[in-house]
């Protein structure tokens, strides 16, 4: 079976609807093709400035949202970044063999940066993209399930691998971006012309997985929509009424069209009362588990260490194939 990579950063108090329906669902789906390894990149998440106490925390909690949700830590492996120091190590010869032009290219980086400003603008922010093509080209990933913002990341993992190899020699696999399909994406509720994100502007705007269940059913029921009547899928001319039909299809798995049948005639308060109620029993459940998970943090440590020997059993071997082929003198 072919390996699949993908990470996620970890975020604070809960993940979002959007990491929910876009990452989330698709892992659990994806884990039974592939082989497949899951990352909590709690060394991107330090790239922007963090309180130390809820990093620790925040990398924990988003562990347990991954299991309750249905990531296998059994048949996949779901690890800590940190924990296999393998990581930063490739990552280091990788920015030997990345041109500073090349990194500055990346858009995400033109925009971090620009928000930060120049002062709070650091190498590690910089070399973000180099660490994450480490992650990747660690475990011979031919798939990484991503968003489209991570794309262009993704096309720089196999620039570099495909330079690497072409130097040194046949090294790394050649990955490749699959991204999500049309409906994966979430918007704010409140601001549905802006992708749901922790740093939205609005509170009501983001559903948390762990929030209580008559909070997730408010903030649906009071999603913004328009003044028409007709229920269809149209995120320009409708971006509040497709972002509902998404998250219905998401977390529901219906079609698109087919929500749209069953919707014809009806008004936007059966849409959203459709919409809360299935979102709403989809993550109770989730929240219930997690928040169980998260009772006993000794519990979860022991799993995730155990997860993190599986990693890096495979990523040892690949980043001492690669010191080995740029000549490093390897200790005996
Ligand atoms: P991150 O942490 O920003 O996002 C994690 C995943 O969640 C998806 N996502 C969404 N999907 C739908 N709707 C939304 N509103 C929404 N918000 C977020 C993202 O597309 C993403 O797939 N650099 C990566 C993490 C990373 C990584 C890697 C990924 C580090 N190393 C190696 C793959 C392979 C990131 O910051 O994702």
């Amino acid at each position: 079976t072919a390996r699949l990579f993908s990470g996620m950063q970890p975020s604070a108090e809960s993940l979002h609807l959007g990491n929910y329906v876009g990452a989330l669902l698709q892992w659990k789906k994806l884990q039974n093709d592939f082989d497949a390894i899951f990352c909590v990149v709690d060394l991107h998440a330090i790239t922007v400035a963090q309180d130390p106490v809820k990093l620790r925390e925040a990398t924990r909690r988003t562990a347990a949202q991954y299991i309750a949700a249905g990531i296998d830590p059994e048949s996949s492996i779901l690890f800590v970044q940190s924990h296999v120091a393998a990581h930063p190590q490739l990552a280091w010869v990788l920015d030997t063999i990345t041109g500073y032009g090349e990194a500055a290219r990346m858009t995400q980086f033109k925009d971090k940066s620009q928000k930060q400003g120049a002062d709070a603008t650091t190498l590690g922010l910089f070399a973000y993209p180099v660490l994450m093509a480490a992650d990747i080209l660690l475990y011979n990933a031919e798939v990484v399930p991503v968003g489209d913002d991570q794309k262009q990341h993704v096309e720089l993992t196999r620039d570099l691998a495909t330079r690497f190899n072409s130097r040194f020699g046949d090294t790394f696999v050649v990955p490749e971006a699959k991204t999500l399909a049309d409906g994966a994406r979430i918007y704010d509720l409140q601001n549905p012309g802006s992708k749901m994100s922790k740093s939205g502007e609005s509170p009501q705007g983001i559903v948390w997985l762990l929030d209580e269940p008559k909070a997730v059913a408010k903030k649906i029921k009071s999603a913004v929509t328009d003044t028409e009547r007709e229920i269809r899928f149209d995120p320009k001319a409708k971006p509040g009424v497709s972002n509902l039909l998404s998250i219905l299809s998401g977390v529901t798995g219906t079609p698109v069209a087919a929500l749209e049948d069953h919707f014809a005639g009806k008004g936007y308060g059966d849409l959203k009362t459709e919409t809360a109620d299935a979102v709403v029993a989809e993550f109770e459940p989730v929240r219930t588990r997690a928040l169980e998970l998260l009772d006993d943090p000794a519990e979860l440590d022991r799993l995730l260490a155990h997860n993190a020997e599986r990693a890096a059993a495979i990523a040892d071997e690949t980043l001492r194939l690669a010191y080995d082929r740029v000549g490093l003198l390897p200790r005996v």
